[in-house]
């Protein structure tokens, strides 16, 4: 993942209602959406990024918030192209899996690595991202995958649940730090102050 630091915080009240919204059953509840899972394109790029700039939010998923950006979309897109897939609801992109496949000199293996897997918000709980996993994963095995890895925060349950029940296991633990230079150096500045003034003042006790 690319990772632009500290981007500035967005109000996401301000975020845009999707202009397709999943039927309802007699009784209320969300019909199964009809939809169109197929590789993305270069015109789905923007739609893409918007999607996952409303559901990656500061609050709820930082650190995914943080390391969302245009350039992750682009890079990932034109590398693995074929890797990148869309769900789409009447022209409207719905949901979105990207990935790419990692080798190592040492060995036969091949590993997928599945990047980014996003439903909007209501279209979730109606199997559309496990239908972009399914195709993804065809993929992934076609190309000779043998281990699927994802990542995401550790209190990202409805995505712990997801990958879960697809059969993801072996949680290890990997912590994230930030380093905010300027802030540092606020700081140190602060405690040399305040050293300052109580040398200041003992002198003068002692004086
Ligand atoms: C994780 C995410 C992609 C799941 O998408 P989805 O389309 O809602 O998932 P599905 O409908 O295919 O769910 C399949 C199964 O996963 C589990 N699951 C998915 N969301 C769940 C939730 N919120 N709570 C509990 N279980 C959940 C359930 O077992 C579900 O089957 P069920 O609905 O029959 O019970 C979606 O919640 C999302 O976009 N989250 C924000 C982005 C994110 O965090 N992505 C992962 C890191 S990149």
């Amino acid at each position: 993942m690319s990772n632009n630091g500290a981007a500035g915080q967005r109000n996401n009240s301000e975020k845009s209602q999707p202009s397709v919204l999943p039927d309802l059953e007699e009784n209320g509840s969300r019909k199964k959406p009809d939809i169109e899972i197929r590789e993305m394109g270069v015109d789905d790029i923007p739609a893409v990024f918007h999607l996952g700039e409303q559901v990656f939010t500061a609050d709820k998923t930082p650190t995914l918030y943080r390391t969302w950006d245009e350039f992750e979309v682009i890079s990932i897109f034109n590398e693995d192209t074929e890797y990148c897939l869309v769900a789409e609801v009447e022209g409207q992109i719905i949901g979105f899996a990207m990935g790419n496949v990692v080798t190592k000199k040492k060995s036969a293996w091949k590993y997928g690595y599945l990047v980014w897997l996003v439903v909007s918000p209501e279209f979730q709980r109606l199997g559309v991202a496990s239908r972009l996993f399914h195709k993804f994963e065809d993929k992934m095995v076609e190309a000779g995958v043998r281990i699927f890895m994802i990542d995401t925060e550790a209190d990202n349950l409805p995505a712990l649940h997801f990958f879960r029940a697809r059969g993801f296991g072996s949680p290890q633990q990997h912590i994230y730090m930030t380093y905010n230079p300027a802030a540092t150096e606020q700081q140190k500045e602060k405690k040399r102050n305040l050293r300052g003034k109580k040398n200041g003042s003992k002198y003068r006790r002692g004086s």
